[in-house]
């Protein structure tokens, strides 16, 4: 069955951005020329996704606003004049079909994920984490896509990551099955180096099958109290195969202020409207 549906999470308290978000959801702060989310968003639509069921929480409205549409400033675009910016903010709102659930207390990416069950139904589902952003030439999902056609089962992103870092990642166990694929034989959630199986880190981008629901709603909280996705996959690996995909790209972590300015700093050097005035600027500030 074709990969229709992604859910977005965008439900966390951003508490690594306080005083920021405070009042704004993290997920809309700036990259460059547009806020975060809309990362997730574009490549779910260039990765042929058709609906996306956006989880968010208390404060987050900002979000849901900004991919409505809004006839008021349409009206003040078209009484100015612009008619390019008019088109650029009708394409913005009619971009893909986006539902919003709401995640009433924050327990995990898992619980997060739960939340989307009944729109998700009997169907295999793609979850993007927007805090992670990879630029590539083929969209990170769109690749993912092409190994589950391949394999028909649970896919997870992996890439390389440095030994001090596993306790920031869920960690698998793999086998190779070819150059950037590897079936998963366990998973683990954050573990202290010495423990991790490999140092193959997941990242926030995966294909799921439905039954994955069945194992979010048994398994106990795991790691920081919280119902974690990586323990759902290991408990469905008795069930299911699970493959690991290293992709093409370079990922950002936007989750951490460190993270996210290394992100507009490196995709701002490539827009080519800022980019050659921003490596001047660069220079001489070096
Ligand atoms: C989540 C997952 C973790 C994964 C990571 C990728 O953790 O639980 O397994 O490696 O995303 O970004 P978080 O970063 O939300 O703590």
């Amino acid at each position: 069955m074709k990969v229709r549906k992604a859910v977005i999470t965008a439900a966390g308290w951003g508490t690594r951005f306080l005083p920021i978000t405070r009042s704004q959801p993290k997920e809309m702060l700036p990259l460059v020329d547009k806020p975060l989310i809309q990362y997730s968003v574009e490549e779910a639509i260039n990765s042929g996704i058709e609906q996306i069921i956006m989880v968010t929480a208390l404060g987050k409205r900002a979000i849901e606003d900004y991919f409505d549409r809004s006839f008021e400033l349409e009206y003040v675009l078209e009484q100015k004049g612009e008619t390019k910016l008019l088109q650029e903010m009708r394409e913005l709102s009619n971009l893909v079909d986006i539902c919003y659930i709401r995640q009433k207390e924050q327990l995990g990416l898992g619980h997060a994920i739960l939340t989307a069950k009944g729109i998700i139904g009997e169907e295999p589902f793609a979850v993007l984490l927007p805090d992670d952003i990879v630029d590539s030439k083929v969209p990170v999902l769109k690749q993912m896509i092409e190994v589950y056609e391949q394999y028909k089962t649970n896919v997870v992103a992996v890439e390389r990551i440095s030994r001090q870092d596993t306790i920031k990642y869920g960690i698998i166990e793999p086998k190779r099955v070819s150059e950037r694929v590897y079936q998963v034989l366990s998973l683990v959630e954050k573990p202290e180096s010495a423990e991790a199986p490999s140092n193959l880190g997941v990242v926030g981008r995966y294909i799921l099958m439905p039954q994955i629901f069945d194992a979010l709603k048994v398994i106990p909280s795991g790691k920081n109290q919280e119902i974690q996705l990586t323990d759902a996959l290991r408990l469905l690996l008795n069930q299911q195969a699970v493959y690991a995909y290293e992709f093409e790209g370079v990922r950002y972590d936007t989750g951490t202020p460190l993270g996210w300015l290394e992100a507009t700093v490196a995709l701002a050097l490539k827009h080519p409207d800022i980019g050659p005035e921003l490596r001047e600027y660069l220079r001489q500030l070096l």
